[in-house]
């Protein structure tokens, strides 16, 4: 089988591990041509899509209009705070708007959960989530994926501990998913207060002591505060947070054996997070940007081979 299962990528919910491991088949062959001297090839030159961001973003952005780019599609880019969604326009007047420039593909990051799912049942293009509200964030998760395989060889039986603000986290849902779907043992950790009531449900072990989720996993990816979804206080004090759940080179110096640290972006740095440790030999955080790109063409390709 070399197709997707769907014609949208909507979550990593509705992916079956086979679509998964398609997926990132399908990128380290992306990836060896990025590496090359002509990183372009013509897959995609006969699509155009449309890059559709109602909230902020770097590194999703420009990943995914790069990975179009060496696919050689044709790429629009929208952005809500300058478009006519500030005189009112809808959601799906807007995107059929932009579908009506003959525009294949939909890349959408909206602050609502679900926003990617309605417009996948009511505009006639594919949809690609590029992170839905705190719900899910899929090609995070597959580049994760990816991350995690590339530096451990495999991601079955492996120990992987999400550390943060589980609760406003899109990241953390769509790498529960991913993870378990493809045989890792996912735990997470942080204050009581950002971890969603019954998270266990998800199959996932809790464990509140950040030293002993590390001391547990192999990989540590570790989660930004979300201040901005925060409308109450969840700790007394940033300073606070950082005292205990902050991971430091002292940290990971009293364990016994080496761990695998991953951030998703943007860092809160002296947060979750201090420098020594982002920038130390352990952090994979800028090979999980540089995965992006190859995961992201390999979502497209496939994607552009289930349209109708
Ligand atoms: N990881 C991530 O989604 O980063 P951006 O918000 O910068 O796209």
């Amino acid at each position: 089988m070399s197709q997707l299962s769907s014609r949208h990528l909507l979550g990593i919910k509705d992916l079956s591990p086979t679509d998964i491991q398609l997926i990132l088949d399908t990128a380290e062959n992306f990836k060896e041509v990025i590496n090359r001297p002509i990183k372009k090839v013509p897959s995609l030159r006969d699509i155009t899509i449309a890059n559709v961001f109602f909230e902020n973003s770097t590194r999703t952005r420009l990943s995914f209009e790069l990975a179009e780019k060496r696919l050689s599609a044709d790429v629009i880019n929208f952005s809500s705070s300058n478009s006519s969604v500030k005189k009112g326009e809808t959601l799906v007047d807007t995107v059929n708007n932009i579908l009506s420039m003959k525009v294949d593909m939909v890349v959408m990051r909206h602050s609502s959960p679900g926003a990617p799912h309605f417009l996948a049942r009511n505009v006639k293009a594919n949809i690609v989530n590029a992170g839905d509200g705190t719900h899910e964030h899929p090609t995070q998760a597959l580049l994760d994926a990816y991350s995690i395989r590339e530096k451990l060889g495999t991601l079955e039986g492996k120990k992987v501990a999400i550390i943060g603000d589980i609760l406003h986290s899109r990241v953390a849902l769509s790498n529960i998913f991913c993870l378990q779907k493809m045989g890792a043992e996912v735990m997470v950790c942080g204050p009581i207060t950002l971890l969603p009531k019954h998270i266990e449900s998800l199959g996932v072990k809790v464990e509140l002591d950040v030293k002993k989720a590390l001391e547990w996993c192999d990989v540590a990816n570790v989660l930004r505060i979300q201040l901005e979804r925060q409308q109450i206080k969840y700790f007394p004090s940033l300073r606070e947070y950082s005292l205990y759940y902050g991971i430091n080179k002292k940290l990971l110096d009293q364990l016994n054996k080496e761990i695998v640290i991953m951030h998703p972006g943007p860092i809160n740095r002296g947060v979750e997070l201090s420098s020594d440790v982002a920038d130390s030999e352990h952090s994979i955080i800028l090979e999980q940007v540089q995965n992006g790109v190859a995961v992201r063409m390999a979502v497209l390709y496939l994607l552009a081979g289930v349209r109708n």
